[in-house]
């Protein structure tokens, strides 16, 4: 959800106080101004709390760091609103450490939000390749300068042979509905020493559809893991969704369809529609 103009005004103003679990407006507004902030953070999942010592609206949680997220992206997940959960920093560290990215690596980040994980991918150097499906979040990606390429286009609608090369690392937070189909895709824009990291679901570790188990058995046999992540993970995104992470290696030879495995295919097809 975009913020109005108005409550982005109230909300970046200096005089607002963002701090810990609470948000405060010391200052006198239009009551339909106030109306719009008072909206806005109780769609975030904060409550108004007039008692004299407090006079703010309080979170469950820490709202901090995600607020000013939120801020600098111009929107924010509200929870009438599925879709948008920018991963949380120090989840994006973490995502960045599993992934193991070098200096120079080429990175994909296929559904890449307002860039918190490419922010993260770009402080260590590596060289990004974005996809992003609504331009509002393209454009917000393309301004922050931090990748090679933005594309603002359906990720599973990308060939992946429309690549020369495959990507070394592919660190992804896709969305939390047909989040398998993301990852299932990404694979296929993976060299086969490469490494995918993905923040998914927690459904991954126990569904038991014949494509999600068939998918466990693949990341077992390649030597991949996949855990549990905390309870809270997305809090802050007002959502209680319950996450887990994928740490997914490359393995020349096995049953993993990368990049390499789809240049390995004969292309005999090809030429008889050349011919014909
Ligand atoms: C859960 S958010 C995560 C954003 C970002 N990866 C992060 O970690 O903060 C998922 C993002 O995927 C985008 N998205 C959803 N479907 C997509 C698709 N088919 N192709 C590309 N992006 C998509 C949404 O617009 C949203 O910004």
């Amino acid at each position: 959800m975009r913020f109005t103009d108005d409550a982005l005004k109230v909300l970046t103003d200096p005089r607002t106080e963002i701090r810990d679990d609470l948000v405060r407006i010391p200052f006198e507004l239009d009551r339909p101004v106030y109306g719009q902030v008072d909206k806005v953070l109780k769609e975030m999942g904060g409550r108004w709390v007039g008692a004299k010592k407090v006079r703010a609206h309080v979170f469950p949680h820490r709202i901090e760091e995600h607020l000013r997220q939120c801020l600098a992206a111009g929107e924010y997940p509200s929870k009438y609103e599925q879709g948008w959960f920018p991963t949380p920093p120090a989840l994006a560290m973490r995502v960045c450490d599993l992934a193991g990215i070098r200096a120079g690596d080429r990175v994909l980040e296929p559904s890449a939000g307002s860039g918190a994980l490419t922010a993260e991918i770009a402080r260590r150097g590596g060289v990004i390749d974005a996809v992003e499906c609504d331009e509002f979040r393209a454009d917000m990606l393309r301004a922050q300068g931090d990748c090679r390429r933005v594309f603002a286009a359906d990720f599973l609608k990308l060939d992946p042979l429309e690549y020369a090369e495959g990507f070394d690392r592919i660190v992804m937070n896709p969305p939390f509905s047909g989040g398998l189909d993301h990852i299932l895709h990404a694979i296929q824009f993976m060299k086969d020493d490469g490494v995918l990291v993905s923040i998914m679901s927690a459904g991954l570790m126990w569904w038991e559809d014949k494509k999600t188990a068939e998918f466990r058995a693949v990341v077992e046999e390649v030597g991949g893991e996949i855990e549990a992540l905390p309870d809270d993970s997305f809090a802050v995104c007002g959502t209680n969704v319950r996450t887990c992470l994928l740490f997914l290696p490359g393995y020349a030879g096995g049953p993993l369809r990368t990049h390499d495995w789809l240049l390995r295919q004969p292309r005999q097809l090809d030429l008889f529609e050349t011919a014909a």
